[in-house]
């Protein structure tokens, strides 16, 4: 395993200004560690000039918090997602080979077909229903492919005090209207930018390499995460279950995609609940 050191140079962060990129900005801030942040547009992965001109260094780190993170939109263009999503993982994988670097890249629960009836586990065999899914998973097998140090973390249902999430979407709805359904046969594990971000970092320092998931503690529905967010932003507003057939998307959603978290929990105790991690982001929200 190649260590990581943080201090011969800049960690590298690529699409800083996403809903994860933000919550890494703030973590290296927090912890004194200089940081090189590249985004979209002046930074394109998909470019191999710019891939070329990154600032590594022997032993350092690149986290990748970019991503065409558009899972309806993917099915419109899976091409473009998956040059993203997976062959430009893979060149970046290929650069921090060379240049002997470790590379932090996120995936996700929708790699899984939702058929599930226990969390996944971080070997579970992969089936993805939707565009967006397989554009992930070719992301991963490109990464496993070159072989070089890298910490893939699956993830879930992310939310923040910022960016396009759930948790700002629907409390701005609750707020504006008497009725707000929302789905309650997709089952799941809602994640914190924040602790994502955190955990990421304390599982790097203790040198864990490989596949892990990282989400909040507990499971709930869209629902379920619904009615919490209204009972402490607009307690009036009723929040109704519906059914996935009763809001077609074009793309398709795992109806159970908790991802067991057993890798990361051996290394860093138990996660924060999902309820403790809401409480944070909405004590914060405008
Ligand atoms: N959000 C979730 O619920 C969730 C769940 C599971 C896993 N994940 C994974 O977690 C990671 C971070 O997600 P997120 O929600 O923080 O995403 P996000 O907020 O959509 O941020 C993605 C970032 O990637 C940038 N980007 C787009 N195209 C790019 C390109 N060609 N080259 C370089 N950067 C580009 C975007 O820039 P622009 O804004 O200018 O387009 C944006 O800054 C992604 O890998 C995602 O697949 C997310």
């Amino acid at each position: 395993m190649i260590p990581v050191r943080l201090d011969t140079g800049p960690v590298v962060l690529i699409g800083h200004d996403g809903m994860l990129g933000t919550a890494w900005r703030a973590e290296l801030d927090r912890a004194s560690i200089p940081h090189h942040d590249v985004s979209f547009p002046d930074f394109d992965l998909t470019r191999a000039d710019h891939l070329a001109g990154l600032p590594l260094v022997e032993g350092g780190l690149v986290i990748n918090c970019s991503g065409w993170t558009d899972v309806d939109g993917a099915e419109r263009d899976e091409a473009a997602a998956t040059r993203l999503n997976g062959d430009a993982v893979g060149a970046l994988a290929e650069r921090c080979v060379q240049a002997r670097c470790t590379v932090v890249h996120y995936s996700t629960d929708y790699v899984f077909d939702g058929e599930a009836t226990a969390p996944y586990p971080v070997d579970g065999l992969q089936r993805p229903l939707s565009a967006y899914g397989r554009s992930k998973a070719a992301g991963e097998r490109k990464l496993w492919a070159c072989g070089g140090s890298f910490l893939l973390v699956r993830t879930s249902w992310l939310y923040a005090p910022w960016g396009n999430n759930f948790v700002r979407t629907i409390a701005r709805l609750v707020r504006e209207r008497a009725t707000v359904s929302v789905v309650d046969d997709q089952r799941g594990r809602p994640t914190s930018a924040e602790h994502l971000a955190a955990a990421t970092r304390r599982l790097l320092e203790v040198g864990v390499r490989g596949n892990v998931h990282v989400t909040d503690a507990g499971e709930c529905t869209w629902f379920g995460f619904a009615a919490a967010i209204a009972a402490v932003v607009a307690p009036s507003c009723e929040v109704r279950p519906c059914s996935t057939a009763e809001f077609p998307r074009p793309a398709r959603r795992p109806p159970y995609s908790v991802l067991d978290v057993a890798r990361a929990e051996a290394s860093l105790g138990p996660m924060p609940t999902w309820q403790a991690n809401l409480a944070a982001v909405l004590s914060r929200l405008p």
